[in-house]
């Protein structure tokens, strides 16, 4: 009898709309469409998303299946992300996940978003060693997550305003480069020189281990205003003409945000990592796939001997292979959920949970 586990893991929490297919742990395929419908909305709108998740759904999961050459008949069982994420868009996902688990006679795994981002550094080898450290930095979340062991959280730092992705994407539409912002910023920031503009770091000396992204977002805002520089794409302000950024600005002010952003994101975590005494640290969610980010971790963790971990590109940004991840190791683990979990109520980490341990 082939016993071999093979996880279909679908994603539908925000904008993508992916599914992968993983046998035994190893990823098959991993199909992944980026709705471009928001582009012209400057962000994400939630209605939209759902529908052309529901759209998508189906197209995704049967391209996920033929890239994967695998029958249908042979999926183990059904993993899909059940939250935190877009209500609308978790439905989708959730509700096809189960029908199709359901319809197969397989079990269904409800996999939280943000722990399934922790384990995309599990994907490839190598892998981190318990405990380690991820700092976790997505579009809706920032988090530095002590991971004791599977399945085991202590969230020890996290964001009290914006994430670090919130705090790109919006200083992205303030500049008038549009949505998504995160990886237009990243790529326009390669010409431009970080020590150009000194906007603040928030280090928050009496909150060692959060963050705090607002006042960083305010201050590029205050940047252009003091030098009537257009804001939002506006040419004009009360009658008065707004100055264009030119090219070379405009790069300059990249490099200069995306630096204060990355240098609070590796001093914390190298200070946090020192503090708990891990040996391993690893970097989660879209916001690890910024180049002076990676560049960054990857310095800082070479001069104070941790070693480092960050998923491949295509494993930082929303996919379904760090659903399947997540679904295969609670499948080894009998942790399946019931027919009627809901998308409802998952939204934080499982934090010191039992959960994957029951059965
Ligand atoms: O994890 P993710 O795909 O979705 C959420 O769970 O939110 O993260 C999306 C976030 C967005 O804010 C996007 O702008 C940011 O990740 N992002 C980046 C880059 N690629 C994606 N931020 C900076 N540099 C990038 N290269
Ligand atoms: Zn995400």
């Amino acid at each position: 009898m082939d016993k071999s586990v093979t996880i279909l893991g679908i994603e539908t929490s925000c904008d993508e709309t992916s599914a992968a297919v993983m046998r035994d742990n190893v990823v098959l395929s991993n199909i992944v469409s980026s709705q471009y419908v928001h582009e012209q909305y400057g962000g994400v709108v939630p209605e939209l998303a759902s529908r052309a998740h529901q759209k998508l759904m189906i197209p995704v999961v049967r391209e996920a299946l033929q890239r994967s050459e695998v029958p249908q008949n042979e999926i183990t069982a059904v993993a899909a992300a059940y939250g935190p994420g877009l209500m609308g868009s978790l439905l989708v996902g959730v509700n096809f996940g189960k029908t199709f688990a359901f319809g197969l006679g397989v079990p269904f795994i409800g996999v939280n978003h943000m722990e399934a981002h922790i384990y995309s550094n599990f994907i490839d080898e190598p892998r981190p060693n318990f405990p380690f450290l991820c700092l976790t930095v997505s579009g809706g979340h920032t988090q530095l997550v002590l991971v004791q062991d599977d399945f085991d959280y202590e969230i020890v730092g996290e964001t009290r305003d914006d994430a670090a992705g919130e705090a790109f994407d919006k200083v992205a539409k303030m500049l008038g480069l549009g949505y998504p912002g995160g990886p237009r910023i990243d790529k326009l920031a390669k010409q431009g020189n970080p020590k150009a503009i000194d906007f603040p770091r928030s280090f928050l000396n009496e909150d060692r281990f959060g963050f705090s992204f607002s006042g960083i977002k305010t201050s590029v805002l205050y940047y252009l205003r003091d030098h009537h520089f257009q804001i939002a794409g506006k040419s004009s302000h009360d009658g008065i003409p707004l100055v264009p950024i030119n090219e070379a600005l405009m790069a300059d002010i990249c490099a200069s945000f995306q630096a204060s952003i990355v240098d609070v994101l590796v001093g914390k975590t190298i200070d946090a990592a020192k503090h708990f005494g891990v040996k391993d640290i690893a970097v989660a969610g879209g916001v690890s796939a910024n180049s002076a980010l990676r560049a960054g971790m990857t310095n800082a963790a070479m001069k104070e001997n941790f070693r480092l971990f960050i998923p491949q590109i295509k494993y930082c940004t929303d996919n379904g292979a760090m659903i399947a991840e997540v679904g295969f190791r609670k499948f080894l683990r009998g942790s399946f959920s019931p027919f009627n979990v809901s998308a409802v109520a998952n939204a934080d980490l499982p934090v010191r949970s039992n959960e994957g341990r029951t059965l």
